[in-house]
C-alpha cells in the first residue's frame, strides 16, 4: 500500500469509529515545553487537562491526525535503517471517551484491515508508582494475541513532553521486530515535582510512525526503500556512501518541511536546527563535488511527493527554494575554509569545535565526523555547553545595550544627551514605528526596515521598495501617521520569546541579532514591532509628524526623513 493510501486509510478507519479528522499542527508548536513538535498529542494536550472542550472544537470526544513531527534527539542516529529527524505520526486520540478496550481493539482491527499481522505486543510491567497494566494484558489475550511481553518504565511509560503534563502506561505493537505503534493511556498528570496525579479525564494517545508502517506494509528492508524516500534518493548520485545518501535525504526532507512552517536558518532554537541540517548536507555536497542543482531537485521532489497532503509545501514552494539558496550562499562563503581549518587542526576539543562553528559555520556533526581521532574528547554535550556559555555572554551584552537609560535602541539608532533630548528622540522613535506601519499600509508588505537613525532633529528611515514614491503616496503616508497620532493610541510593551514574537506578526529588523527574550511594542492595532524601546506612553504625546524628504538610499532601498513639527 502506498504511503498516500496508508494515510488515507488510517484517517478513514478512525473516522468510521467516530473520530474527527484534525489536520497536522505546525512543526513550530504552541506548546513552549518543546522546541519543535515531537508527537501528535501535543496539539491536543489541553483536551486531556480539561482546559479545552473537544465537543465544542471537534463535536466528538475523539480525534485522529497525521502529524508532522521532528525529534532532535535522533539526529545522531540518522543514517541507519530506521531513524529520522522529521517523520509523520499517525494517531488516534480519546479525551475522556473510549479507553483501553476500544483503543487496543482498534489497533488490532486496523492492522487486520490492511493485511498486516501483529508479531507481538508489550504492556507495562508496573513499578513502585504505577501498577502492572493487567487490563491491557487481558484485552490483548482475548483478541488472540499470544506473544504479550511485559516491559518497564523505560519502554512502556509515556512521560510528559516538558516538565509536566499528561502521561501514563503504554502498550506497543511490534511487526517484524520493529516497534510500529505506541498506544498511551493517559491516566496521570505529572507535576513539575515528578508526582503523578490522576487525570480527571483519562484518555488515549497513540502514535504510529508512517515511515515504519510503510516499511512493513511495502515489505521493505528499511524506511529509505519505501515510497516516502525512494524518489528523493533516486535524485542523489550513487557515488556517495549509503549512509550519506540517507542523511542527505532525511535532512533535505526535514528542511523542506521546516521551511514550509516558516522557520528560517539562524543560530537560535528551531532556526539553529534547520541550519545544522542544511549545512551538514551541504558539506557532503561539497566534498563529493555534487552539482548544485541536485539538492534543489530533491527538495522539489519532496514538495511534489508530499504536497497533496501538506498544501503549505506547494503554496510556499518559491519561498522554500529561495530560502534554501540563501542559506547555501551564506555557508559557501566559509565552507571551504572551514574544512581546510578542520583538516589543519591537530586536536579538536569543545572550544575549538565551537570556534569552527562560529567562524566557519561548520556544524557539530560534521566536525565530529571528519576529524576522526583528533576529536576523541569532543562530545555533543561538551559542544552544547560551549554553545550555551557563548549565548549567555552575548545575552548579557545585549541586556546592557537594552537596559540602563534606554538611550540605545536595538538597532543602535537613537542618540540623546539629556532628558529633554531623550523626550524628543523618544517621540521620533515611536513616530518611526508608525511611519513603517503607515508605509506598509500604503505601499504593501514588501516594505521592510533596512536601517534607521534618529537624532534630536529628525528620524531617518530606510526601507525596501523598488521605486520613487509619488507625491500622493507620501501625503497618504504622512496623513496616516498623523491619523494614528490623533487616535491617542496607547503604547503597550510585552516581553516574550523571540520565536513567539516573530510568530505574533510583530515586525523585526532582520539585520539585528535579537536576544532570546525580546520586547514587543505595539501602538493599538496600528503597529507592532520588536524593539528595545524607549517609547512614548500614548501617541498623542508625539504632536504632528511631517515627512521632509524622500530619496533613494541604495538599489531597491528608499530613505525617508521625517520630523516633529511644533
Ligand atoms: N505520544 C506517543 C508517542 O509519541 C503516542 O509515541
Amino acid at each position: 500500500m502506498s504511503s498516500n493510501e496508508l494515510r488515507k486509510k488510517f484517517l478513514q478507519f478512525f473516522k468510521s469509529k467516530g473520530h474527527a479528522i484534525v489536520p497536522s499542527s505546525s512543526l513550530l508548536p504552541d506548546d513552549p515545553s518543546v522546541l519543535l513538535t515531537t508527537a501528535g498529542m501535543q496539539q491536543f494536550k489541553k483536551y486531556y487537562t480539561d482546559e479545552a472542550d473537544p465537543m465544542r472544537d471537534f463535536k466528538s470526544k475523539s480525534a485522529t491526525s497525521v502529524q508532522k513531527c521532528f525529534r532532535t534527539s535522533d539526529i545522531d542516529e540518522v543514517g541507519d535503517e530506521c531513524h529520522l529527524t522529521f517523520f509523520e505520526m499517525l494517531g488516534n486520540f480519546s479525551f475522556g471517551g473510549y479507553f483501553k478496550k476500544e483503543a487496543i481493539a482498534y489497533g488490532k482491527e486496523f492492522f487486520d484491515s490492511i493485511g498486516l499481522e501483529i508479531e507481538y505486543v508489550t504492556v507495562f510491567s508496573g513499578d513502585k508508582n504505577v501498577p502492572f497494566d493487567e487490563e491491557s494484558f487481558k484485552i490483548w489475550g482475548e483478541l488472540g494475541i499470544k506473544d504479550i511481553r511485559k516491559c518497564g518504565r523505560e519502554d512502556n511509560f509515556w512521560g510528559p513532553t516538558g516538565a509536566e503534563g499528561p502521561c501514563g502506561p503504554t502498550t506497543e505493537i511490534y511487526i517484524n521486530g520493529l516497534e510500529v505503534w505506541n498506544i498511551v493511556f493517559n491516566e496521570f498528570y505529572q507535576q513539575p515535582d515528578g508526582v503523578l496525579k490522576n487525570l480527571k479525564t483519562p484518555g488515549v494517545d497513540t502514535g504510529m510512525g508512517l515511515e515504519r508502517l510503510a516499511m512493513v506494509s511495502q515489505k521493505k528492508q528499511n524506511i529509505f526503500e519505501t515510497d516516502l524516500f525512494s524518489q528523493i534518493l533516486d535524485i542523489l548520485p550513487g557515488t556517495i556512501s549509503e549512509r550519506q545518501r540517507r542523511i542527505i535525504s532525511d535532512h533535505l526532507r526535514a528542511s523542506t518541511f521546516l521551511f514550509s512552517d516558516g522557520i528560517e536558518p539562524s543560530n537560535k532554537e528551531a532556526g539553529y536546527i534547520l541550519r545544522r541540517l542544511l549545512r551538514r548536507a551541504l558539506v557532503y555536497e561539497y566534498i563529493s563535488s555534487m552539482p548544485p542543482q541536485i539538492f534543489e531537485s530533491a527538495m522539489i521532489e519532496v514538495i511534489e511527493n508530499y504536497g497533496s497532503f501538506y498544501p503549505e509545501l506547494k503554496s510556499k514552494q518559491e519561498n522554500i527554494i529561495k530560502a534554501y539558496w540563501m542559506e547555501r550562499e551564506k555557508f559557501s562563503k566559509t565552507l571551504a575554509k572551514g574544512i581546510k581549518e578542520l583538516e589543519k587542526s591537530e586536536s579538536i576539543d569543545s572550544r575549538k569545535a565551537f570556534n569552527l562553528y562560529e567562524t566557519f559555520g561548520l556544524p557539530y556533526e560534521i566536525i565530529k565526523e571528519f576529524s576522526g581521532s583528533k576529536s576523541s574528547s569532543l562530545t555533543r554535550d561538551s559542544f552544547d555547553e560551549e554553545f550555551r556559555k557563548h549565548q549567555e555572554k552575548s545575552r548579557a551584552g545585549q541586556e546592557k545595550k537594552f537596559g540602563g537609560h534606554g538611550l540605545m535602541l536595538d538597532t543602535g539608532e537613537l542618540k540623546a544627551k539629556d532628558d529633554e533630548e531623550l523626550k524628543k528622540v523618544t517621540c521620533l522613535h515611536t513616530a518611526t514605528h508608525l511611519l513603517q506601519a503607515a508605509l506598509r499600509k500604503v505601499l504593501g508588505e514588501e516594505v521592510r526596515q533596512m536601517g534607521s537613525d534618529i537624532t534630536v532633529e529628525r528620524t531617518r528611515f530606510d526601507f525596501s521598495f523598488p521605486r520613487k514614491l509619488t507625491e500622493e503616496e507620501i501625503k497618504k503616508t504622512e496623513d496616516l501617521v498623523n491619523f494614528a497620532i490623533s487616535q491617542k493610541l496607547e503604547i503597550k510593551m510585552e516581553e516574550m520569546d523571540i520565536d513567539n514574537a516573530k510568530k505574533s506578526g510583530a515586525l523585526y529588523f532582520f539585520k539585528e541579532k535579537y536576544p532570546t527574550r525580546v520586547r514587543v511594542y505595539s501602538a493599538g492595532d496600528f503597529s507592532k514591532e520588536l524593539c528595545g524601546g524607549p517609547h512614548v506612553k500614548n501617541t498623542q504625546e508625539i504632536g504632528r509628524f511631517a515627512i521632509i524628504k524622500e530619496e533613494a538610499s541604495a538599489s531597491g532601498v528608499r530613505r525617508i526623513r521625517g520630523k516633529i513639527i511644533p
